[in-house]
């Protein structure tokens, strides 16, 4: 069961993913997936939804089973059962396996934006106004950016048993540095995963520059070569 994110930090991974699926070395036969989040107002025929975007990228690549993919519909007429739903259905699979991870400048990971409760689950949220700016560069305006998605809530990422983030370039360098040093706080969402027991995190040298920089000399928390 693979919790998969969207962005443009995954696509290296997933070309990786149709690569290996192509070289005979993987098959995604038995995967079931649970995508992070989608934008409210855009469905599958829109090339900005989260799920055109999975297709893209993945999907239609690779030999997932049409019913074992999901992702929540950001055109549901009743949202709140839709997150019920969403759970259930997590639930329902034997929860999530491994989860991908991107992260946003503001620390979010899935739509989760800053201050909002640890304890939430799959749910409705507004995007920060740093999202919408960060995310305008899909659209063809910043006007055009949904201003709500439903998302996974920090809780159901902590339920994962395995994660694995990504990041890259020098914008989430700071982040990164206060994700593994900070207090563990809702203001930087990703703290959170100070606390969970699985966690990998894989960057580049541009995101980890603040913590080649700064590490601080008593902590063992991450090993860097
Ligand atoms: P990005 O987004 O991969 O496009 O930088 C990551 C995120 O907002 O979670």
């Amino acid at each position: 069961v693979l919790g998969l994110a969207t962005g443009s930090t995954p696509i290296g991974t997933d070309k990786y993913l149709k690569s290996m699926y192509m070289d005979g070395l993987i098959s995604f036969s038995r995967v079931t997936s649970f995508n992070l989040d989608e934008y409210i107002g855009l469905n599958e025929n829109s090339d900005q939804s989260y799920i055109y975007f999975m297709k893209q990228e993945l999907f239609n690549a690779v030999d997932i089973k049409e019913d074992h993919i999901h992702i929540p519909s950001g055109v549901s007429n009743d949202i709140q059962q839709e997150c019920r739903q969403y759970e259930t259905d997590i639930r329902k699979a034997g929860g999530i396996d491994l989860q991908l991870l991107g992260i946003g400048r503001n620390g979010h990971i899935g739509f989760n934006e800053p201050d909002l409760k640890f304890e939430a689950s799959t749910h409705l949220v507004s995007l920060d106004e740093d999202t919408i700016k960060a995310n305008a560069r899909f659209f063809s305006s910043e006007a055009e950016v949904p201003k709500e998605a439903i998302s996974m809530g920090i809780k159901t990422i902590m339920h994962a048993k395995k994660i694995v983030l990504l990041a890259s370039g020098k914008e989430k360098a700071s982040t990164i540095y206060q994700m593994v040093y900070g207090d563990i706080h809702p203001e930087l969402p990703a703290s959170v995963l100070q606390i969970h027991p699985d966690v990998t995190v894989i960057i580049d040298e541009a995101a980890a520059s603040e913590l080649l920089a700064q590490t601080p000399s008593d902590e063992n928390y991450i090993h860097i070569e």
